[in-house]
């Protein structure tokens, strides 16, 4: 490819150009260390300070938004055609919901722990319910997707339709019952908290990882709440771009690397933000007492692109790696990491075909 095409083809998104044009910062790399300390810039059409993660993994399909509500405060309302969910990282507030289509705002309450979708396009506005503490919040959500096609701001954000099929109004929308679901295990649209939410034990993924898959308010895009026991690891896999993991608690690292490419290592805790790039296998590692706890908000968008069969093994045609398919340097890294924290292994030996 000669310089002018190479350029051409790496030019920046649109959506990375209008954000540079609307003052949005972005933050870069492959990792966020703590999304409760990130800097944060003032947003114009927020009203609030806040930054655009746009990672390495992103790949114009989906980010995550860091923002604040000063105390006492509260944000612009707003409206979007692109899907989000919002986990409270810290802080108490409210956010109020209308539909055009019906004349009551619903008004959801919640707090550090809570997570939850405003429906797609529909206006809403939060609220800080504290005087004196800011309410820090992340939204994962796929603007970069919907605004790479449109490329119009002002069709993204003042655009009258209304999708009543994902919501009309109703009072009781935000139920934080679990209710059976065609995409992920479980549809709900409210979880006043991540920490508690019971999860299934798949030893077939990881010995000591156990998940629940959740799908929020319609949309397109899914996610999941998953744990890794101290002294484990989950097994590698390999999947679409764009899914944005948000450490809840614990400590670890993650390795990420193309086939046949070099390890990138992020290393997280509390409020640690990475994404893996499209078909890059990542491992997940505990190295904390506790459990290590993840929130992952992925882009769904079912039969888009290439099929990844992220819970396969590649003995059966799929994209997770079994542990004796390793490369052999990361259960000793993993050791070694573990004797510096004086965390016991938890795993058997693996067994390497002759
Ligand atoms: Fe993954």
């Amino acid at each position: 490819m000669d310089s002018v095409e190479k350029r051409k083809a790496l030019r920046k998104s649109p959506f990375l150009e209008w954000c540079n044009a609307e003052g949005l910062a972005v933050i870069a790399g492959y990792g966020v260390e703590d999304l409760r300390t990130v800097p944060l810039t003032y947003w114009e059409r927020l009203g609030g300070p806040a930054a655009y993660c746009h990672l390495e993994g992103s790949q114009g399909f989906v980010g995550a938004l860091a923002a604040e509500i000063p105390p006492g405060k509260s944000l612009r309302p707003i409206r979007h055609l692109y899907e989000e969910q919002i986990l409270i990282l810290e802080g108490r507030g409210a956010t109020q919901f209308w539909s055009d289509s019906s004349n009551q705002a619903v008004t959801l309450e919640w707090q550090a722990g809570s997570l939850f979708s405003p429906p797609l396009n529909t206006r809403h506005q939060h609220f800080n319910g504290s005087a004196t503490e800011p309410v820090r919040f992340v939204a994962v959500n796929n603007i970069p997707l919907m605004f790479n096609v449109f490329k119009s701001a002002d069709f993204i954000f003042n655009m009258p339709f209304e999708f009543t099929n994902r919501f009309a109004g109703q009072k009781d929308f935000f139920s934080s019952e679990f209710k059976p679901s065609e995409l992920e295990d479980t549809s709900v649209n409210f979880i006043p908290d991540v920490y508690a939410v019971q999860l299934d034990y798949h030893p077939e993924r990881g010995i000591g990882f156990s998940r629940l898959g959740i799908h929020l308010s319609g949309n397109s895009m899914v996610g999941h709440i998953m744990a890794i026991e101290s002294g484990t690891y989950k097994k590698a896999h390999r999947h679409h771009a764009g899914a944005q993991v948000i450490v809840l608690s614990g400590k670890g690292y993650s390795l990420m690397w193309p086939p046949g490419g070099d390890f990138v290592r992020v290393d997280w805790r509390k409020g640690s933000l990475l994404v893996p790039p499209e078909g890059w296998y990542h491992h997940h590692f505990t190295t904390s007492r506790e459990a290590a706890r993840h929130l992952a908000l992925r882009r769904g968008l079912r039969g888009v692109g290439m099929p990844w069969l992220a819970t396969v093994s590649e003995h059966e045609g799929g994209h997770m790696l079994e542990h004796e398919d390793e490369p052999p340097e990361i259960r000793a890294m993993y050791e070694a990491e573990l004797t510096k924290e004086g965390i016991p292994l938890r795993m058997k030996p693996i067994e390497r075909p002759k």
